[in-house]
């Protein structure tokens, strides 16, 4: 999946000189959003530096597309991106996986071998769903981060190594502190910059880009030639509160493309959970009351701005030049909001 648009892409490097502006390199991070872009400014900010960085946020929210980007947009890029699974490596495997061992440290250990921490020298060491680590490779970890030294499992040579961390969960870690199941002294070693991943239901703005994204990439790999989405099923798609975030909508998509009946995809394609959930006006709630959680002001602007030119085009019997004249907008503008929403009209 490559980035396309303006904001998808990190900005140029402020300083060098016109003729040589260089793009960063750009990331796989889609999204428009307020809350999105916050992220996209904080790995602009961070991407250069090699302090440790933590994302948090829920499964799906694309923590690990965030991890890669702080890796390939910066000075490290040209290294290793060592992704370690914290969960899913048995506790006991897990020391010699980070750290490697010596021939002979264990039963099995026929062969020396190179831990992640030194594979990734000059690169970057992802420690995914780190809430899982054992207390005692808790404190392993902390005295290689403050030293970037360690010895590797049954060896006693010091071994140095320049990585960056970046960790991620999807866990209330100050919770685990509490619990005393998470150290604190790492807890304040891991969260000098955290990132917040947003869960997608609170960046619903960004869901019409996703969804072209992903029916694009699914309709060339799976050989699809579907022309689009009704609008009817663009508006569940962005009503539904996907609990399992970007992942959740990437898979829906992926199976719609390839269920699809019709050319285009439409509810009937829709998986139920979608349509049971009832539609929710989120601009109504504005002129009622403000709820006790709040709401992000510009995603509601955004929600009224959309209803509003649906409302207009279907005043004016989708004539664009009249829907905008009655808006007291250009055509120009008309359009491009069109498809910054993914305002399509249905069949
Ligand atoms: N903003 C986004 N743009 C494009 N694709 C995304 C975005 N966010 C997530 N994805 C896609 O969604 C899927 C899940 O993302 P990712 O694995 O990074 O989530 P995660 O937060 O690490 O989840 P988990 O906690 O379950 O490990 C991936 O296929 C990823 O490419
Ligand atoms: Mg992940």
């Amino acid at each position: 999946m490559n980035s396309t648009s303006a904001a998808e892409v990190l900005p140029i490097q402020e300083n060098a000189p016109k003729a040589m502006k260089i793009a960063r390199p750009s990331h796989n991070i889609i999204g428009k959003s307020p809350s999105i872009r916050q992220v996209f400014t904080m790995v602009e900010k961070v991407c250069d530096t090699d302090t440790t960085v933590l994302v948090l946020g829920e499964s799906g929210t694309g923590k690990e597309l965030i991890a890669q980007a702080l890796h390939n947009c910066g000075s490290r890029r040209g290294k290793m991106f060592v992704p370690v699974n914290c969960g899913a490596i048995p506790a006991e495997l897990l020391e010699s996986e980070l750290f490697g061992h010596e021939k002979g440290a264990f039963t099995h250990a026929l062969r020396t071998r190179i831990g992640r921490f030194e594979m990734a020298d000059g690169g970057t060491v992802f420690l995914d769903e780190i809430a899982e680590m054992s207390p005692v490779l808790q404190v392993k970890l902390l005295r290689v981060l403050q030293e970037k030294k360690f010895e590797r499992v049954g060896g006693t040579k010091t071994i140095a190594s320049d990585f960056r961390v970046i960790a991620a969960t999807n866990r209330d870690l100050e919770e685990e502190v509490r619990k005393g199941t998470f150290r604190e002294d790492l807890f304040y070693r891991l969260t000098v910059i955290p990132i917040e991943s947003p869960p997608l239901r609170e960046r619903k703005s960004d869901i019409p880009l996703l969804v072209d994204a992903f029916f694009k990439r699914f309709c060339s790999a799976k050989q699809r030639q579907l022309h689009g989405i009704s609008q009817e099923a663009m508006d569940r798609l962005i009503n539904y509160e996907w609990p399992g975030n970007v992942r959740e909508l990437e898979n829906t998509i992926e199976r719609m493309v390839i269920l699809a009946s019709g050319e285009e995809i439409t509810i009937e394609d829709l998986p139920p959970r979608l349509l049971d959930q009832p539609l929710s006006h989120p601009c109504e709630a504005v002129i009622n009351e403000i709820p006790d959680s709040g709401f992000c002001l510009s995603e509601v602007i955004a929600d009224y701005e959309r209803k509003l030119i649906i409302q207009a085009l279907g005043q004016t019997e989708w004539v664009k030049n009249r829907a905008a004249k009655l808006l007291k907008v250009n055509r120009t503008t008309l359009l491009e909001k069109m498809k910054r929403h993914g305002i399509v009209k249905q069949p």
